[in-house]
């Protein structure tokens, strides 16, 4: 059996227990692109520094070029006795080439290796939520554009509150994910420091040159401490925070859209082709994608909170737990991924019912608050002006009926201010027409919105 890379020392090799129990290249092999794009920098760097020759660099990167290759057809083995994805390349470019790939790993560990990939990898993986992220959003103003002037039940504490916008409410979601964008490239720069050449945490007393690597791999320069660089994972932790803020979002909207599926709402058909049915019941079509958008922030949220509590009692610097960072943070990225693209796919095949919806804005006295506000505007202070429409409520609801459907008589008993130009501000349409502070749901508040987003999201 072939020894260690790290096997001078021992007399025994590892158990088979051990071997299987420690090993991460069952999933760290997903790192390879980035691994050896570091070794890459790596092995230029040492060149120029004087630490190898041109003609060893050479066939390193011959030798990488080809294993990248060979990586990408499925022709590489993947050696669980070599344990990690740095020590499967290194080991096998030596195989290939021989002596010049012994010289690699020169003022290099693999506590500094596995840092620069990491974060060469989440940088990655930023990008692509981001450009996820922005395919939901359009897919949400495409919904918008398509649903002009539609009013709908807006709702406080699930109860009826004030008309709204359909737009007005959609456009909320896009604010939310936009904000989430903002997170993912707040995290991207404050990662984008390059830990390669801290070694295994003290740095080294080779002449190495950490701005050289750090420029080829493109980060912003190297980490300042040598020891904080191998030791520290809160780019990790601030990156599967942010992405469990995503999933949050994500998870309102699906519990929104599956109500509004329901039958109780009937606000939303979605399209069969993003509904399931019932194994026993044949009349079922259920949204069953929304309902797994909401059940899988419960995985992103655990993934956060497994990397917190893996990092929460680690002294510095290196520690082996740390090796468990990474399935955590793939799975995160897969399921955040997966969420906003079914999301999308989601919004682009429901239709609102607007009959249904109109046949329900009627009740709840969605234009109570507006009532409210024509008092003030008749200088009543605006406690009284509750006070008076509370009352105004109690008296509909004695009646079953709606604010509109009371009589200027009744609502003169109830105060002498009232006027003929008070139906000008019942009924929900009259309603939304009055709102016009700005981020309001009033139609030329909205329409700047869906302005906005449409010029940014560059929707034609
Ligand atoms: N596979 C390891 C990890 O993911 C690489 C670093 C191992 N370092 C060590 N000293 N054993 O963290």
């Amino acid at each position: 059996k072939e020894g260690k890379l790290w096997g001078g020392r021992f007399e025994e090799s590892v158990t088979e227990a051990v071997e299987k129990f420690t090993e991460s290249i069952s999933y760290d092999k997903a790192l390879y692109k980035h691994d050896i794009m570091g070794s890459k920098a790596h092995a230029s760097m040492l060149a120029q520094q004087g630490l190898i020759s041109t003609s060893d660099r050479d066939s390193i990167l011959q030798g990488l070029d080809e294993i990248e290759r060979q990586i990408k057809a499925g022709e590489f083995v993947w050696r669980t006795d070599r344990e990690d994805v740095h020590m499967n390349i290194e080991a096998t470019l030596t195989d290939m080439i021989g002596e010049p790939a012994k010289k690699l790993h020169t003022a290099r560990s693999r506590n500094d290796q596995v840092q620069t990939d990491f974060r060469l990898w989440c940088r990655d993986a930023i990008d692509t939520i981001i450009g996820s992220i922005k395919c939901l959003q359009i897919a949400l103003v495409k919904l918008v554009l398509k649903n002009e002037g539609l009013i709908i039940p807006g709702y406080t504490h699930l109860q009826r509150a004030q008309p709204v916008l359909l737009q007005h409410l959609l456009l909320a979601y896009v604010e939310q994910l936009e904000r989430d964008a903002g997170r993912l490239l707040d995290c991207k720069v404050r990662l984008n420091f390059c830990p390669l050449g801290a070694c295994a945490l003290a740095g080294t007393g080779l002449p190495i040159d950490r701005f050289m690597t750090s420029d080829a791999l493109k980060f912003a320069a190297p980490m300042r401490n040598s020891i904080d660089a191998v030791s520290d994972r809160d780019f990790v932790l601030e990156f599967l925070s942010a992405n469990s803020i995503t999933a949050i979002h994500l998870s309102r909207l699906g519990e929104e859209w599956v109500l509004w599926a329901s039958e109780e709402f009937g606000f939303i058909t979605p399209s069969d082709s993003v509904s399931t049915g019932s194994s026993i019941m044949p009349q079922k079509k259920n949204p069953d994608p929304m309902e797994l958008v909401r059940g899988k922030s419960a995985r992103v949220i655990g993934d956060l909170v497994t990397l917190l509590t893996l990092c929460k009692g680690l002294p510095l610097a290196y520690n082996r737990d740390l090796q468990e960072d990474k399935e955590p943070t793939f799975d995160s990225v897969k399921t955040i991924v997966g969420m906003l693209e079914v999301s999308a796919e989601f919004a682009q095949n429901i239709t609102f019912n607007k009959e249904r919806i109109q046949k329900a804005l009627p009740a709840g006295h969605l234009d109570a608050t507006t009532l409210a506000d024509y008092l003030v505007n008749k200088q009543i202070p605006f406690r009284t002006s509750h006070d008076i429409v509370g009352r105004a409520v109690a008296l509909c609801v004695s009646k079953n009926c709606q604010l509109q459907d009371l009589s200027l008589d009744e609502l003169k008993s109830l105060s002498p201010v009232f006027d003929e130009d008070v139906y000008e501000y019942l009924g929900v349409e009259n309603a939304i027409r009055k709102f016009c502070s700005y981020g309001s749901t009033g139609s030329a508040c909205v329409a700047s919105q869906v302005d906005y987003w449409v010029t940014k999201l560059e929707i034609d």
